[in-house]
């Protein structure tokens, strides 16, 4: 039989000597694997005389077992060092500086809207919505603009192509519509605001074709002007975060409003800088008024037992005076230079007990 010290230093040696994983296994193959070298001295100990066979026999599983204790201590030290490898490999260097991010903002329309309706929302008005392309009823007709009224020329309307029974659809030349489609289908007492978009065939410093306004409805059995001045109030100061705004109402004509009145608030424009809620001076921010009995009947409401007021605001000029904005346009041109100056972070939004809630 093979010199078994000479065979086991041998190994030791190879086992030792193994420098990852793959080696070592192969060491491993060579010495106990199914014709390794023990492994063959093993199946050798069959032609001995017994005497012979069990001294040999325990000296070369003296060999066998030396050999596979030295394989699995190797291995385990082997996954050792492949493990700490690993982990220095993969370390994470909080000293490094954050990668640049590119933080979205929210379109001084979105936020004006979404502070419109975080306000009125706390005085109860809930958010109505009504289709863009508006049939002829819902966008003139049930709001006491008859065919012929005047105040369809008023409106410069983008027309859709004629229907094959001659009718024409249009694109809603204000948010007024979504008043008429919310008392169709709801019972009083209401209230609602409707903010969105509305189209008039008009582009210059002050128009856009597309633009945004906010619509408030409340109609109720005692709903009267002075609850339609207090919720306006309440709201522009809010919005403007400027205790007590001093307001105007101007009487004036809406053909769904009787007595209909545009609203003005107090502005200083010296020096050339405006300043909201001080000086002699005016600034219209919107129609209103008292729902005219015909918009109410045109709706199957009863204007002997319900009475309410409405109003609608233009959010880009409510976004302009209170943000600075010099001029409509921009608003739609998608510059992103403009967009990272005027855009807002999410979750800015003032509450009518003021400020921003962060
Ligand atoms: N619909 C009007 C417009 O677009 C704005 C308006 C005026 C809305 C008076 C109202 C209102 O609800 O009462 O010009």
């Amino acid at each position: 039989m093979e010199n078994l010290d000479q065979l086991r230093d041998d190994l030791l040696g190879a086992v030792a000597a193994a420098e990852d994983l793959t080696g070592l296994d192969t060491v491993r193959v060579s010495a106990l694997g199914r014709k390794g070298r023990i492994t063959e001295l093993m199946k050798g100990l069959g032609k001995l005389d017994p005497d012979a066979r069990r001294t040999a026999g325990q000296d070369l599983n003296q060999v066998k077992t030396a050999v596979a204790d030295a394989i699995e201590a190797r291995k385990q030290a082997l996954e050792d060092i492949a493990l700490e490898a690993q982990l220095a490999g993969d370390a994470i260097d909080v000293s490094l500086p954050i990668r640049p991010e590119e933080q979205g903002l929210l379109h001084p329309v979105s936020q004006t809207i979404d502070e419109a309706i975080a306000i009125l929302g706390e005085m109860g008005f809930a958010v109505a919505e009504g289709p863009e392309i508006e049939d002829d009823f819902h966008n003139f007709t049930a709001l006491n603009i008859p065919p012929e009224h005047p105040a369809r020329q008023m409106h410069d309307t983008f027309y859709l192509p004629e229907a094959e029974d001659g009718s024409r659809k249009v694109l809603r030349t204000h948010t007024s519509p979504v008043q008429i489609r919310t008392m169709e289908s709801t019972e009083p007492p209401i209230r609602i605001i409707a903010p969105g978009r509305a189209y008039r065939c008009d582009s210059d410093m002050t128009h856009t074709p597309m633009f945004h306004q906010v619509e408030a409805l409340a109609i109720d059995k005692e709903t009267h002007f002075g609850h339609l001045k207090g919720c306006l109030m309440d709201f522009c100061s809010a919005y403007f975060e400027v205790d007590d705004l001093p307001l105007r109402f101007r009487p004036s004509y809406f053909p769904f409003t009787e007595p209909s009145a545009e609203v003005d608030i107090q502005c200083s424009r010296e020096g050339g800088t405006l300043k909201i809620g001080k000086g002699d001076d005016w600034l219209e921010i919107g129609g209103c008024g008292m729902v005219h009995p015909n918009v109410m009947t045109a709706c199957n409401i009863d204007p002997e037992e319900y009475q309410g007021f409405a109003f609608g605001l233009g959010i880009e000029r409510m976004a302009m005076l209170k943000y600075g904005i010099p001029d409509l346009r921009t608003f739609f041109e998608s510059d992103l230079r403009w967009l990272k100056h005027y855009g807002f972070l999410p979750l800015e939004v003032p509450t009518l007990i003021r400020g921003l809630v962060p």
